[in-house]
């Protein structure tokens, strides 16, 4: 993001935090409790998914040719590869023998050795090594020239590295166009180059509670000065949001509470991203959150159920982790970021989840002030009335 940019955001909330208010949807919004609960939603919720785009890392995740790593998506393992010539490939991280994963984590590699039976992939997914070749004569009577001996091999995924991030179709047949998808938000994204940051890792929240209410959690922050008294809300305002939607995308800022100094600083000086945290939400499922030393990624996932979720959340940092310290300090603001999240957020929406699953009330209600809340539903709600599986 350049700096006009950066400081027209800043005049926008720091005018917010002086006028202590937010900005405002036209009017308050009423969703279905069943929203959060009903299996036919459920359902059509993962095929919403299924069918958009999917980031599922930093493409500084494939340091380099060599490189691979694999990402759980609704439960479905994938294999993610930079091959010789600096492309991002994708399969299914399934043998093509019993099925079993091929490789798990993440490292340098260029030939996949199955854990069970020992058949060999190589970092393209074709099939290189099979033991006891004999036993499969309609393959291993396949030999193809070269060294691959079935020219199926894994099931490749469309795969792409955009704006600084990893991307996958689900479905095989499908095209990939993240440029489309992301519109006019490409760009901004890739200007922060947090897909180019040091990744942390990956930890992990399986959850009871539907997927929307952990999306929810992330967008408003009418919520810090009563859940994060005592964390997010020391350095961060509440219920003061600068919203921007960009088609089914939106941004949100959140002014952090030195924001009313620049009040007497000339705006030459300022130094913004000092005063803010940027937050977006990326259809359907994705949350980004930039800050100045910290670029995090929540890939928030339906479960087996309505009201079961599992949110993969991933940092980077700017700092060179090559530093023991300042490793062990960016994984302790990682861990701090991440329990703030499961202990207070995640834990305080299971009582909702379970309220929502009584029926003792069939709606909720989003107000003004929650105006990336409102735009979060409206735009799932416009996705699935034009989804050919709508009923
Ligand atoms: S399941 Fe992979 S070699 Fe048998
Ligand atoms: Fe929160």
């Amino acid at each position: 993001m350049d700096r006009d940019q950066l400081i027209d955001l800043t005049r926008r909330a720091l005018k917010l935090a002086r006028d202590k208010t937010t900005d405002l949807a036209p009017a308050p919004h009423r969703v279905d409790a069943r929203d959060y609960t009903s299996v036919e939603r459920h359902d059509r919720d993962r095929a919403l998914l299924m069918a958009s785009p999917q980031l599922v890392g930093y493409a500084s995740e494939l340091s380099g040719p060599g490189a691979y790593c694999t990402k759980t998506v609704m439960g479905r393992s994938i294999l993610l590869t930079r091959t010789s010539d600096g492309s991002v490939r994708a399969f299914d991280n399934v043998c093509l023998h019993r099925q079993s994963p091929v490789v798990t984590g993440c490292g340098r590699a260029t030939r996949f050795t199955c854990p069970y039976h020992a058949w060999t992939y190589d970092n393209t997914g074709r099939l290189v090594g099979l033991p006891g070749r004999e036993g499969f004569p309609g393959i291993a009577g396949r030999r193809q020239g070269g060294t691959a001996l079935n020219a199926d091999g894994l099931t490749e995924l469309p795969a792409a590295e955009f704006a600084g991030f990893l991307w996958v179709a689900l479905d095989p047949g499908a095209t990939l166009d993240v440029a489309a998808h992301l519109g006019p938000l490409a760009d901004e994204l890739d200007s922060w180059g947090i897909g180019r940051w040091s990744p942390l890792g990956e930890k992990v929240l399986d959850c009871p509670i539907n997927w929307k209410l952990a999306v929810d959690t992330f967008s408003e922050n009418y919520h810090f000065a009563t859940v994060h008294r005592q964390t997010f809300a020391t350095i961060a305002r509440s219920n003061c949001t600068v919203f921007d939607a960009y088609g089914p995308h939106h941004r949100l800022i959140f002014p952090l509470n030195t924001i009313l100094e620049l009040d007497n600083v000339p705006e030459a000086q300022w130094d913004p991203f000092h005063n803010i945290v940027v937050i977006y939400a990326l259809f359907p499922n994705i949350v980004l959150s930039v800050t100045i030393a910290n670029g995090e990624l929540f890939r928030i996932y339906p479960g087996d159920r309505p009201g079961r979720s599992i949110t993969v959340h991933q940092n980077s940092t700017p700092l060179d982790v090559s530093e023991e310290s300042v490793a062990a300090g960016a994984q302790a603001v990682f861990e701090y970021a991440h329990a703030t999240v499961r202990d207070e957020d995640y834990r305080l929406v299971e009582g909702l989840q379970a309220n929502l699953e009584s029926g003792a009330r069939d709606h909720l209600i989003f107000g003004r002030n929650e105006p990336g809340l409102q735009h979060r539903h409206i735009e799932w709600a416009r996705a699935l009335a034009q989804a050919p599986s709508a009923v």
